[in-house]
Protein backbone atom coordinates (compact mmCIF):
# COMPACT_ATOMS: atom_id res chain seq x y z
CA UNK A 1 0.00 0.00 0.00
CA UNK A 2 3.11 2.49 0.66
CA UNK A 3 4.69 2.62 -2.65
CA UNK A 4 8.20 1.58 -2.87
CA UNK A 5 8.38 1.18 1.15
CA UNK A 6 11.60 0.44 2.98
CA UNK A 7 11.20 -1.73 5.81
CA UNK A 8 14.04 -1.77 8.93
CA UNK A 9 13.71 -4.29 10.67
CA UNK A 10 15.32 -5.37 13.97
CA UNK A 11 17.84 -8.41 13.65
CA UNK A 12 16.46 -9.92 16.34
CA UNK A 13 12.31 -9.95 15.17
CA UNK A 14 10.16 -12.77 16.59
CA UNK A 15 9.36 -14.72 13.09
CA UNK A 16 5.85 -13.84 12.26
CA UNK A 17 7.28 -10.51 11.70
CA UNK A 18 9.82 -11.87 9.60
CA UNK A 19 7.34 -13.68 7.63
CA UNK A 20 5.32 -10.66 7.76
CA UNK A 21 8.21 -7.99 6.49
CA UNK A 22 8.60 -10.77 3.68
CA UNK A 23 4.54 -11.13 2.82
CA UNK A 24 4.87 -7.34 2.02
CA UNK A 25 7.06 -8.02 -0.72
CA UNK A 26 9.27 -4.34 0.04
CA UNK A 27 12.67 -3.62 0.28
CA UNK A 28 14.09 -4.45 3.88
CA UNK A 29 17.06 -3.91 5.40
CA UNK A 30 18.01 -5.38 9.06
CA UNK A 31 19.35 -3.26 11.54
CA UNK A 32 21.81 -4.65 14.40
CA UNK A 33 19.75 -5.83 17.35
CA UNK A 34 18.60 -2.61 19.78
CA UNK A 35 21.58 -0.50 17.82
CA UNK A 36 19.94 2.75 17.51
CA UNK A 37 23.15 4.11 15.75
CA UNK A 38 22.98 1.41 12.83
CA UNK A 39 19.42 2.41 12.60
CA UNK A 40 20.39 5.80 11.98
CA UNK A 41 22.81 4.97 9.61
CA UNK A 42 20.34 2.75 7.66
CA UNK A 43 17.68 5.95 7.76
CA UNK A 44 20.18 8.29 7.16
CA UNK A 45 20.93 6.56 3.75
CA UNK A 46 16.91 6.46 2.15
CA UNK A 47 16.15 8.95 0.28
CA UNK A 48 14.35 11.73 2.76
CA UNK A 49 10.82 11.50 0.62
CA UNK A 50 10.91 7.44 0.56
CA UNK A 51 7.97 5.89 2.78
CA UNK A 52 9.76 4.04 5.79
CA UNK A 53 8.47 1.27 8.44
CA UNK A 54 11.06 0.24 11.76
CA UNK A 55 9.65 -2.76 12.43
CA UNK A 56 10.38 -4.10 16.23
CA UNK A 57 9.52 -5.61 19.49
CA UNK A 58 9.63 -4.25 23.01
CA UNK A 59 10.46 -7.55 25.42
CA UNK A 60 12.40 -9.22 22.77
CA UNK A 61 11.40 -13.26 24.26
CA UNK A 62 14.79 -15.24 23.83
CA UNK A 63 17.10 -12.46 25.88
CA UNK A 64 14.19 -10.57 27.83
CA UNK A 65 16.26 -7.48 26.74
CA UNK A 66 13.84 -4.06 26.27
CA UNK A 67 14.06 -1.88 23.39
CA UNK A 68 15.23 2.04 23.94
CA UNK A 69 11.81 3.00 22.59
CA UNK A 70 11.74 6.80 23.09
CA UNK A 71 15.37 6.77 20.99
CA UNK A 72 13.66 4.87 17.97
CA UNK A 73 11.00 7.32 18.10
CA UNK A 74 13.04 10.18 17.93
CA UNK A 75 14.88 8.54 15.00
CA UNK A 76 11.44 7.95 13.45
CA UNK A 77 10.14 11.78 13.53
CA UNK A 78 13.70 12.67 12.51
CA UNK A 79 13.80 10.90 9.22
CA UNK A 80 10.01 10.52 8.54
CA UNK A 81 9.59 6.72 9.38
CA UNK A 82 6.70 5.38 10.45
CA UNK A 83 7.00 2.51 13.36
CA UNK A 84 5.92 -0.75 14.04
CA UNK A 85 6.17 -2.23 17.29
CA UNK A 86 5.13 -5.83 18.53
CA UNK A 87 4.56 -5.68 22.23
CA UNK A 88 3.31 -9.57 22.33
CA UNK A 89 5.76 -9.97 25.45
CA UNK A 90 4.53 -6.90 26.99
CA UNK A 91 1.16 -6.23 27.02
CA UNK A 92 -0.77 -6.96 30.36
CA UNK A 93 2.67 -6.91 32.08
CA UNK A 94 4.22 -3.46 31.45
CA UNK A 95 2.64 -0.08 31.90
CA UNK A 96 0.17 1.61 34.42
CA UNK A 97 -2.89 -0.27 32.38
CA UNK A 98 -1.32 -3.18 31.33
CA UNK A 99 -0.81 -1.29 27.95
CA UNK A 100 3.02 -2.73 27.36
CA UNK A 101 6.63 -0.89 27.29
CA UNK A 102 5.47 1.98 25.30
CA UNK A 103 2.74 3.02 27.76
CA UNK A 104 5.30 2.67 30.54
CA UNK A 105 8.04 4.91 28.71
CA UNK A 106 4.86 7.14 27.46
CA UNK A 107 5.70 7.17 23.80
CA UNK A 108 2.16 5.21 22.88
CA UNK A 109 0.86 7.77 20.86
CA UNK A 110 4.67 8.19 19.04
CA UNK A 111 4.11 4.50 18.03
CA UNK A 112 2.27 3.95 14.69
CA UNK A 113 1.03 0.42 15.25
CA UNK A 114 1.15 -1.40 17.90
CA UNK A 115 0.66 -5.01 18.04
CA UNK A 116 -0.45 -7.40 20.67
CA UNK A 117 -1.55 -11.17 21.52
CA UNK A 118 -4.50 -12.06 23.60
CA UNK A 119 -2.81 -14.82 24.84
CA UNK A 120 0.19 -14.78 27.16
CA UNK A 121 -0.23 -12.36 29.68
CA UNK A 122 -4.31 -11.93 28.59
CA UNK A 123 -4.73 -15.76 28.62
CA UNK A 124 -6.86 -16.35 25.84
CA UNK A 125 -6.06 -16.59 22.21
CA UNK A 126 -6.13 -14.09 19.11
CA UNK A 127 -4.43 -10.87 18.67
CA UNK A 128 -4.56 -7.18 17.57
CA UNK A 129 -3.00 -4.19 16.09
CA UNK A 130 -3.64 -0.67 17.72
CA UNK A 131 -3.07 2.41 15.64
CA UNK A 132 -4.89 5.53 13.44
CA UNK A 133 -8.13 4.51 12.45
CA UNK A 134 -7.07 4.60 8.69
CA UNK A 135 -4.05 2.30 9.55
CA UNK A 136 -6.20 -0.48 10.93
CA UNK A 137 -8.81 0.36 8.10
CA UNK A 138 -6.27 -0.15 5.50
CA UNK A 139 -4.86 -3.73 7.37
CA UNK A 140 -8.86 -4.79 7.60
CA UNK A 141 -9.51 -4.12 4.02
CA UNK A 142 -5.96 -5.59 2.42
CA UNK A 143 -4.22 -8.46 4.95
CA UNK A 144 -5.05 -12.26 3.71
CA UNK A 145 -4.12 -13.42 6.95
CA UNK A 146 -6.68 -11.54 8.51
CA UNK A 147 -9.60 -11.55 5.69
CA UNK A 148 -9.27 -15.26 4.76
CA UNK A 149 -9.82 -16.72 8.33
CA UNK A 150 -12.53 -17.40 10.98
CA UNK A 151 -12.93 -14.93 13.32
CA UNK A 152 -12.74 -15.46 17.34
CA UNK A 153 -15.34 -17.19 18.48
CA UNK A 154 -17.54 -15.53 20.68
CA UNK A 155 -16.48 -17.11 23.93
CA UNK A 156 -12.88 -16.29 23.28
CA UNK A 157 -13.62 -12.74 22.46
CA UNK A 158 -15.81 -11.95 25.68
CA UNK A 159 -12.93 -13.60 27.94
CA UNK A 160 -10.62 -11.45 26.02
CA UNK A 161 -12.48 -8.40 26.53
CA UNK A 162 -12.85 -9.59 30.01
CA UNK A 163 -8.99 -9.56 30.64
CA UNK A 164 -7.97 -6.58 29.50
CA UNK A 165 -10.63 -4.80 31.42
CA UNK A 166 -9.58 -6.20 34.49
CA UNK A 167 -5.80 -5.88 34.21
CA UNK A 168 -6.66 -2.11 32.77
CA UNK A 169 -7.43 -1.49 36.38
CA UNK A 170 -6.52 -4.15 38.34
CA UNK A 171 -2.00 -3.79 39.49
CA UNK A 172 -2.54 -6.71 41.39
CA UNK A 173 -1.28 -8.86 39.24
CA UNK A 174 1.58 -7.06 37.64
CA UNK A 175 2.99 -6.41 41.28
CA UNK A 176 2.96 -10.11 42.02
CA UNK A 177 4.33 -11.24 38.66
CA UNK A 178 7.60 -8.56 39.62
CA UNK A 179 7.75 -9.74 42.76
CA UNK A 180 7.70 -13.33 41.52
CA UNK A 181 10.21 -12.76 39.22
CA UNK A 182 12.47 -11.08 41.58
CA UNK A 183 12.56 -14.01 44.43
CA UNK A 184 12.94 -16.37 41.11
CA UNK A 185 15.98 -14.99 39.62
CA UNK A 186 17.35 -14.76 43.40
CA UNK A 187 16.58 -18.05 43.92
CA UNK A 188 18.42 -19.29 41.13
CA UNK A 189 21.45 -16.87 41.97
CA UNK A 190 21.93 -18.52 45.23
CA UNK A 191 21.45 -21.96 43.52
CA UNK A 192 24.65 -20.84 41.18
CA UNK A 193 22.24 -21.53 38.04
CA UNK A 194 23.43 -19.56 34.83
CA UNK A 195 21.21 -17.47 34.77
CA UNK A 196 21.04 -14.38 31.72
CA UNK A 197 20.71 -10.86 33.64
CA UNK A 198 17.67 -9.22 32.60
CA UNK A 199 15.52 -6.76 33.56
CA UNK A 200 11.72 -8.52 32.23
CA UNK A 201 9.70 -11.37 33.37
CA UNK A 202 11.55 -13.72 30.97
CA UNK A 203 14.26 -15.71 32.62
CA UNK A 204 16.54 -17.52 30.21
CA UNK A 205 18.78 -20.63 31.80
CA UNK A 206 21.74 -20.83 29.91
CA UNK A 207 22.71 -24.27 28.81
CA UNK A 208 25.01 -23.91 25.87
CA UNK A 209 24.22 -27.30 24.19
CA UNK A 210 21.34 -28.41 22.59
CA UNK A 211 21.02 -32.21 23.41
CA UNK A 212 21.51 -31.69 26.88
CA UNK A 213 18.88 -28.19 26.99
CA UNK A 214 16.88 -31.38 25.47
CA UNK A 215 17.58 -33.72 28.18
CA UNK A 216 17.17 -30.98 30.97
CA UNK A 217 13.75 -30.10 30.10
CA UNK A 218 13.07 -33.72 29.39
CA UNK A 219 14.01 -34.78 33.29
CA UNK A 220 12.60 -31.72 34.76
CA UNK A 221 9.02 -33.02 33.23
CA UNK A 222 9.69 -36.46 33.68
CA UNK A 223 11.30 -36.56 37.46
CA UNK A 224 10.15 -33.41 38.42
CA UNK A 225 6.64 -32.59 36.71
CA UNK A 226 7.52 -29.77 35.69
CA UNK A 227 7.42 -28.28 32.09
CA UNK A 228 9.72 -25.77 31.07
CA UNK A 229 10.11 -25.83 26.94
CA UNK A 230 14.03 -26.31 25.38
CA UNK A 231 14.90 -23.51 23.58
CA UNK A 232 17.92 -24.64 20.15
CA UNK A 233 18.49 -23.55 17.16
CA UNK A 234 17.12 -21.70 15.29
CA UNK A 235 15.51 -19.84 17.89
CA UNK A 236 18.46 -18.70 19.43
CA UNK A 237 22.15 -19.11 18.07
CA UNK A 238 23.75 -22.07 18.46
CA UNK A 239 26.15 -22.23 21.71
CA UNK A 240 23.21 -20.19 23.45
CA UNK A 241 20.70 -23.19 24.09
CA UNK A 242 18.49 -22.60 27.34
CA UNK A 243 15.72 -23.52 29.10
CA UNK A 244 13.55 -20.11 29.74
CA UNK A 245 11.38 -19.67 32.50
CA UNK A 246 8.60 -16.54 32.62
CA UNK A 247 7.01 -16.61 36.21
CA UNK A 248 3.62 -15.68 36.26
CA UNK A 249 1.82 -13.95 39.71
CA UNK A 250 0.47 -17.58 40.71
CA UNK A 251 3.97 -18.75 41.49
CA UNK A 252 4.55 -18.38 45.16
CA UNK A 253 7.66 -18.83 47.17
CA UNK A 254 7.01 -22.82 47.31
CA UNK A 255 6.56 -23.54 43.42
CA UNK A 256 10.32 -21.72 43.22
CA UNK A 257 11.90 -23.22 45.81
CA UNK A 258 10.53 -26.62 44.00
CA UNK A 259 11.77 -25.59 41.17
CA UNK A 260 15.15 -24.25 42.06
CA UNK A 261 15.84 -27.73 44.25
CA UNK A 262 14.66 -29.58 41.11
CA UNK A 263 16.88 -27.99 38.28
CA UNK A 264 19.69 -28.31 40.94
CA UNK A 265 18.99 -31.90 40.92
CA UNK A 266 19.05 -31.89 36.61
CA UNK A 267 22.26 -29.83 36.48
CA UNK A 268 24.27 -32.05 38.81
CA UNK A 269 22.32 -35.56 36.87
CA UNK A 270 23.95 -34.36 33.58
CA UNK A 271 27.00 -32.68 35.40
CA UNK A 272 26.27 -29.04 34.15
CA UNK A 273 28.62 -26.14 35.58
CA UNK A 274 26.84 -24.28 38.47
CA UNK A 275 27.95 -21.30 40.18
CA UNK A 276 28.30 -18.87 37.13
CA UNK A 277 25.45 -16.41 37.03
CA UNK A 278 23.97 -13.26 35.82
CA UNK A 279 25.52 -13.95 32.05
CA UNK A 280 25.16 -11.42 29.44
CA UNK A 281 23.50 -12.19 26.04
CA UNK A 282 26.15 -13.83 23.55
CA UNK A 283 27.68 -11.15 20.89
CA UNK A 284 27.80 -11.30 18.04
CA UNK A 285 24.60 -13.56 17.04
CA UNK A 286 25.20 -13.81 13.45
CA UNK A 287 23.21 -16.82 12.96
CA UNK A 288 19.72 -15.42 14.35
CA UNK A 289 20.59 -12.42 12.48
CA UNK A 290 20.69 -15.02 9.04
CA UNK A 291 17.84 -16.57 10.25
CA UNK A 292 15.97 -13.54 10.60
CA UNK A 293 16.83 -11.72 7.46
C1 LIG B 1 7.23 -11.62 19.65
C2 LIG B 1 6.02 -12.39 19.22
N1 LIG B 1 5.16 -11.84 18.35
C3 LIG B 1 4.05 -12.50 17.96
C4 LIG B 1 3.77 -13.76 18.43
C5 LIG B 1 2.52 -14.42 17.95
O1 LIG B 1 1.54 -14.31 18.93
P1 LIG B 1 0.34 -15.34 18.96
O2 LIG B 1 0.94 -16.65 19.39
O3 LIG B 1 -0.64 -14.81 19.92
O4 LIG B 1 -0.19 -15.44 17.56
C6 LIG B 1 4.64 -14.40 19.33
C7 LIG B 1 4.45 -15.75 19.88
O5 LIG B 1 3.52 -16.35 20.13
C8 LIG B 1 5.79 -13.68 19.74
O6 LIG B 1 6.66 -14.25 20.59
Amino acid sequence: LLPDCLILSDALNHNSMIEGVRAAGCARQIWRHNDVEHLEKLLSRAAPARPKLIVFESVYSMDGDVAPLEAICDLAERYGAMTYLDEVHAVGMYGPRGGGIAEQDGVMARIDVIEGTLAKAFGTLGGYIAGHSSIVDAVRSHAPGFIFTTALPPAVAAAAAASIAHLKTSGTERAGQRAAVAATKAALREAGLPLLATDTHIVPVMVGDPELCKQASDLLLEEHGIYIQPINYPTVARGTERLRITPTPAHDLRLISELVDAMVAVWRELDLPLGKNDLRPVEPRAQTVAAGG
